[in-house]
This record gives structure tokens, C-alpha cells and sequence, in this order.
């Protein structure tokens, strides 16, 4: 496994390959979990080189208390990624990346960028689409991996290759879940010891969210997961929405013909998670 901090070099390498070697790229913000290697995994498969890069993004951070408390170990992540047989790991800094002008370009998503978590985390769109598209133009990957835990962003990456024409096909991915059902996050190593013993909350929530919207509107489903969540001694419910998923706008009723998902993020103290459920 090759690691490379510059992008000179890592394109000098890319160059190198054999003509028509396929490249699956999993883009990653570090403090790798099996979520983050199920990706790594499916894009070994269906390529014949892996790319990974590992890149806290300022850009994407509307919270500067959440970008410095973001965990990160990089040693830990090398050798997983070494063990999933990754072949070339990207670490560039943030200098190398931005040079001396840490900023976002601005993005038109056709409104995917305005919903749930456009709505709470400012410019955070404009930061991935800076960045992934930055990421495609060093790696030019055939493929590019990105999960469902993220949905939103998912659905925004689509949109952008699709917008920018650019030729790399985007795979999704399924969540990656614990035994108990909380969704694999980065964030979860820093929650506190009775903070992750009560998580599974957030999936049974959706689940039970789920059936109930076989029968009632989505605004009546929603004030049950508020009020579910009013009196939840370690949780605070930030959002939780019933969309679409293909222009991810808010819904009230099911038509048969479309499919829907559920959103949620909460707070357990200074912790922000989010979680989603096809429905
Ligand atoms: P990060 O949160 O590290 O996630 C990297 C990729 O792993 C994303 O595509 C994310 O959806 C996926 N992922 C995370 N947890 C998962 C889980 N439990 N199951 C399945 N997939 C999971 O998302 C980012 O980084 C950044 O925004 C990035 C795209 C790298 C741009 O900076």
C-alpha cells in the first residue's frame, strides 16, 4: 500500500498505471470504522486499483468546535486500510489542498443543498462539493463510493457529477449498522459511555417511525418522534423529516410510485449524529 501526501505524486503515480486500469475512489475524513471498509471493500471488487483519501475538510465544517474535536488517527487508519487490501492512500494537508485559500466555491444543487442538512449546517455543501470535485479532478476515478449513512450528501454528489459532467459514476453504499443498530459514525468514539449505551434509540425511533407511516401523514408521525424525544433525558432531536428521495423535498402523504426516507439528526450533548431509513 502506497501512501501519498502531495498531489504530484500521487498523480505521477496514477500516470503510471497500465492503460485502462479502473480506479475505485472512496474519499473519507479519517477514524476509519467497518462502515468506512465496506466501502473500500466494494470498490476493490468492481476495480482494479483503490484509492482512499483521508481529509478532515475545514471547508465542510460549519463549527469550528466540531472540525477540531473531529477524531483522528491516522496510524490505526493506515493499517485497516492495509488489511482491506487498499492500494494507495491519500493524506494531503490542508495547505496542499486549498494552498493559502481555505474556502468553498459555490454550488447550485437544483435545491438538494437547501433541505435537512443544508438547513442547519451553513455552507456545508458548498465544502463537499468543493472537495469531491477537487478530489475527482487529482484521482480521476472510474468509480467513487459513498454511503447511504450520508444520503443527503450522496444524492448531492450525483448531482454534482451529473451538473459538472463529469464521468465518474458514483456508487451508494448501505449504512453500515452496530449489533445494537446505531448506525457506524466517526463520531460515535465520542460519545460518552451512557450516551452510547442509549444511541440505539435514534434507529429504533426510525424503524418505529417506519411503520407508523404505513397508516398516518408524515406531520403526524413527526410530532410522535418529537414528542419521543422531548422527554429523552440525553438526546435533543435537531430535525426528523419524511422526504422524497430524489429531490429530498419534504413529503405528507405516500404516492406508490415514488420512494421516500426518513431523516433524523440529534444531539447527545455536543455530539452531533445523524441516521436515515428507506420507508
Ligand atoms: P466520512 O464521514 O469519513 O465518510 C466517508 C464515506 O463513508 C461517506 O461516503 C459516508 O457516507 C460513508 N460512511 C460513513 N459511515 C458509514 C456507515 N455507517 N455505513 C456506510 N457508509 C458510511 O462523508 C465524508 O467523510 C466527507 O463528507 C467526504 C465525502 C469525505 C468529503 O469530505
Amino acid at each position: 500500500m502506497l501512501v501519498f501526501a502531495k498531489i504530484k505524486s500521487i498523480q505521477e503515480k496514477l500516470k503510471s498505471l497500465k492503460n485502462g486500469t479502473t480506479i475505485g475512489f472512496v474519499p473519507t475524513m479519517g477514524a476509519l470504522h467497518e462502515g468506512h471498509l465496506s466501502l473500500v471493500e466494494k470498490a476493490k471488487k468492481e476495480n482494479d486499483i483503490v484509492v482512499v483519501s483521508i481529509f478532515v475538510n475545514p471547508t465542510q465544517f460549519d463549527n469550528i468546535e466540531d472540525l477540531i474535536n473531529y477524531p483522528k488517527n491516522i496510524d490505526k487508519d493506515l493499517s485497516l486500510l492495509k488489511s482491506a487490501h487498499c492500494d494507495i492512500v491519500f493524506t494531503p494537508t490542508p495547505e496542499e489542498i486549498y494552498a493559502n485559500n481555505i474556502q468553498s466555491q459555490s454550488f447550485d444543487f437544483d435545491g438538494l443543498e437547501l433541505q435537512m442538512e443544508g438547513k442547519f449546517r451553513e455552507g456545508h455543501f458548498n465544502g463537499v462539493g468543493t472537495i469531491v470535485e477537487r478530489f475527482f479532478e487529482i484521482v480521476k476515478p472510474h468509480k467513487a463510493y459513498f454511503g447511504e449513512k450520508d444520503f443527503q450528501q450522496l444524492q448531492i454528489v450525483k448531482k454534482l457529477v451529473e451538473k459538472h459532467k463529469i464521468s465518474t459514476k458514483i456508487i451508494s453504499c448501505p449504512i453500515h449498522r452496530e449489533k445494537d443498530g446505531l448506525a457506524m459514525s466517526s463520531r460515535n468514539t465520542r460519545l460518552t459511555k451512557e450516551q452510547r449505551a442509549a444511541a440505539p434509540f435514534i434507529y429504533e425511533t426510525l424503524n418505529k417511525a417506519k411503520i407508523q407511516f404505513t397508516t398516518k401523514n408524515a406531520s403526524e408521525v413527526s410530532k410522535w418522534v418529537e414528542n419521543e424525544f422531548k422527554n429523552h433525558p440525553l438526546f435533543t432531536l435537531e430535525y426528523f423529516e419524511i422526504a422524497d428521495e430524489e429531490t429530498l423535498l419534504p413529503v405528507e402523504t405516500k404516492v406508490s410510485t415514488k420512494n421516500y426516507r426518513a431523516f433524523i439528526a440529534i444531539f447527545a450533548g455536543k455530539v452531533r449524529l445523524i441516521d436515515n431509513i428507506s420507508l
